[in-house]
């Protein structure tokens, strides 16, 4: 398997998320909805009249809601059945099932204002590859909004190596299995160097307040610690 979920899994993630045509709810509404989505839209600031690639859109979250602000959606997914969810949630835009991994032939160079890769990168295998390819259909001027799993999170539940680059599999609740690559923070950003980026901002988020309703527990531990997602807006080097 090339890249880090298997698409069965996303299309079983896709179907879970989707039953009854809501967002998921509980811990995973408070890690999307009150933690990683306010920090990414954030950093990908007004979008009024922009053209925004949504890379890994998944169910369509963020393509509703950028659509809502005013900006024209394109997006991918490799999911089959995330990309269908997407096309009814979003009701307009133009998305496709396409790997990260792949070249993105169907996007000329510098034809979309802003990118946003949420909670997606860790899955693939060529990351480098796959950043250099949404600098190339950025426009000068554009941004890259990417977001991740936070990389002490990650080694302070897994332990080892902090420095270690390697790959986890796991199987997550509901039976998802998941793939995905933990690396140190300086080999993070030495993978957005080498695609051809420099870092603009880097913000480590904390929940929306709302989210304490939530689930205080883990309201209170993402308040606390670094065990949940990075998030930088990425500017192309000329
Ligand atoms: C955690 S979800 C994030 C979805 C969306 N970006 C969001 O934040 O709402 C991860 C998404 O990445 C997609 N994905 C994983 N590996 C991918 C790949 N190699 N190419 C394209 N999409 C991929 C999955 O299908 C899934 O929709």
């Amino acid at each position: 398997m090339r890249a880090g979920v298997s698409e069965v899994s996303c299309d079983h993630a896709a179907q879970t998320w989707n039953e009854s045509g809501t967002p998921p709810a509980g811990v995973h509404r408070l890690f999307n909805a009150y933690y990683d989505r306010p920090a990414c839209l954030d950093l990908l600031g007004d979008v009024t009249g922009k053209r925004v690639l949504d890379a890994a859109c998944g169910p369509g979250l963020y393509a509703t809601e950028l659509l809502r602000r005013g900006a024209s959606v394109i997006g991918f997914d490799h999911s089959p059945r995330m990309i269908e969810i997407c096309r009814e949630r979003a009701g307009q835009g133009d998305f496709r099932v396409h790997d990260l991994s792949d070249p993105i032939t169907w996007l000329p160079d510098a034809s979309v204002d802003l990118a946003l890769c949420a909670l997606a990168i860790e899955y693939v295998d060529d990351r480098v590859g796959a950043l250099r390819e949404l600098r190339r259909v950025l426009r000068p001027g554009g941004a890259l909004v990417l977001s991740r799993q936070h990389p002490t999170g990650d080694w302070l539940r897994h332990g080892g190596d902090y420095f270690d680059v390697r790959v986890i599999s796991e199987t997550w609740s509901k039976g998802w299995n998941v793939r995905y690559w933990l690396a140190p923070l300086q080999v993070i950003c030495e993978e957005i160097a080498a695609a051809g980026f420099w870092i603009d901002r880097l913000t480590e988020p904390r929940p929306r307040p709302e989210a304490a309703a939530i689930d205080p527990r883990h309201y209170e531990r993402l308040c606390r610690e670094p065990t949940g997602f990075l998030a930088f807006r990425l500017c192309p080097r000329t």
